[in-house]
């Protein structure tokens, strides 16, 4: 099966076998499938975050759960809930046309509901786990459905408890949640089937990201709605980051390194524009495409992979679909990056998307 068009790279890979979930129902049938339930699994939602480097040989779910509902109303917030392959952007959109706010800072970006906790998206001031009640799973090992809330998500920054392997001893033992506990990953033993959000109220505006006050200040409104904030991220995002559907990528392809003060300081001493943001805990947190561009990579190729010209921390394809770029040159281009980072600054950086 052609992969091509179910990853936002564009990258040409084939599946040996690719199983679309359509509901609860269809994982249950696939574990009763001894030929298929024995093998390894993918879980694939929107692609939108995958790095392909070859042919995926786990059989490939692409998940594609529908539905959009009210779960509950208090008088203190709104519970949605959404299916794993409803697309991400969409229902951020169906949520302000219900009248429901919360999720506008996080229009745009690519993939699926249920990729969304996995890495815990994030853009502009608010991440997932901000608005974010619960999420339902089915363990690939048993069959059974279980749910977990923030805290057993295990959410961080662009990162979850299932982007993490379990320890091997511990794979042995099947069942989950019984055997789910702090350190334990969920990486490829589970599938999340549908995401609820805990949307509040007392909504108030999340304008902490200088692009967004700025838009506010041209506008002239004190208060802006949901709905004009989600129109100005879209504004910002379209003028920043490529369109997967004309340049395929991958979003941020580097996290953004946390340092020391100390060594934040040594790297101001050198570079005194260096873009740093200070974080709750004393830490710093570095802007990765910032360090990328000061290496001079912006707009530069490697092959067919290249350095996004307005945001240096987006690798694109510069190829056509008949001749695409490889995951194998995305990962060169990666790599030469890092070492020019790490020669420059000392920083390493760590890809953000998964590698397959
Ligand atoms: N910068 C440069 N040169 C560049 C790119 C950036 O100097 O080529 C500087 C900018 O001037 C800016 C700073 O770096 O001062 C930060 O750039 P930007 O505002 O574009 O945000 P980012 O830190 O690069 C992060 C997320 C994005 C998210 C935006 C907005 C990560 C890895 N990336 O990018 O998320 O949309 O903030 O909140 O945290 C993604 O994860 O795929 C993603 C796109």
């Amino acid at each position: 099966v052609p992969l091509q068009p179910y990853n936002s790279f564009g990258i040409a890979a084939r599946a040996h076998t690719l199983v679309r979930v359509r509901s609860a129902q269809d994982v249950h049938e696939l574990l009763a499938d001894h030929r298929l339930a024995r093998q390894p699994l993918f879980v694939l939602g929107g692609g939108s975050n995958i790095v392909l480097t070859g042919d995926v040989k786990p059989v490939v779910l692409k998940m594609e759960i529908k539905g959009r509902r009210l779960l509950e109303e208090t008088d203190k917030a709104w519970i949605v809930e959404a299916g794993a392959g409803e697309p991400w952007h969409d229902t951020v959109d169906w949520t302000l046309t219900q009248g429901w706010p919360g999720l506008e800072n996080l229009a745009l970006i690519p993939g699926t509901v249920g990729a969304a906790p996995v890495q815990n998206i994030g853009a502009y001031g608010v991440e997932l786990q901000d608005r974010f009640h619960s999420l339902v799973a089915i363990d690939l090992a048993t069959g059974q459905p279980f749910t977990l809330d923030a805290a057993q998500c295990a959410f961080g920054y662009r990162d979850s408890v299932f982007k993490h392997a379990a320890p091997l001893a511990e794979q042995e033992g099947a069942g989950l949640p019984g055997h789910w506990g702090r350190g334990m990953g969920l990486a490829g033993r589970a599938v999340i089937t549908h995401v609820r959000f805990l949307l509040r109220k007392d909504w108030a505006p999340e304008l902490g990201y200088l692009d967004l006050e700025r838009k506010r200040i041209e506008a002239g409104v004190a208060r802006p709605t949901a709905r004009q904030i989600f129109d100005w991220v879209c504004e910002i995002r379209r003028a920043k980051l490529p369109d997967p559907a004309v340049i395929g990528n991958a979003g941020s392809f580097f996290k953004n390194p946390t340092v020391s003060p100390e060594q934040c300081q040594d790297i101001i001493a050198r570079d005194p524009k260096i873009v740093h943001y200070p974080m709750a805990d004393g830490s710093i947190k570095l802007a990765a495409g910032w360090l990328i561009d000061a290496c001079g990579w912006k707009g530069k190729s490697v092959g067919k992979a290249g350095v996004y010209d307005k945001q240096a921390l987006v690798l694109v394809n510069r190829g056509t679909p008949d001749d695409s770029v490889t995951g194998g040159e995305v990962m060169t281009l990666a790599r030469a990056i890092q070492t020019s980072v790490y020669e420059r600054f000392g920083i390493r950086l760590e890809p953000e998307p998964v590698v397959l």
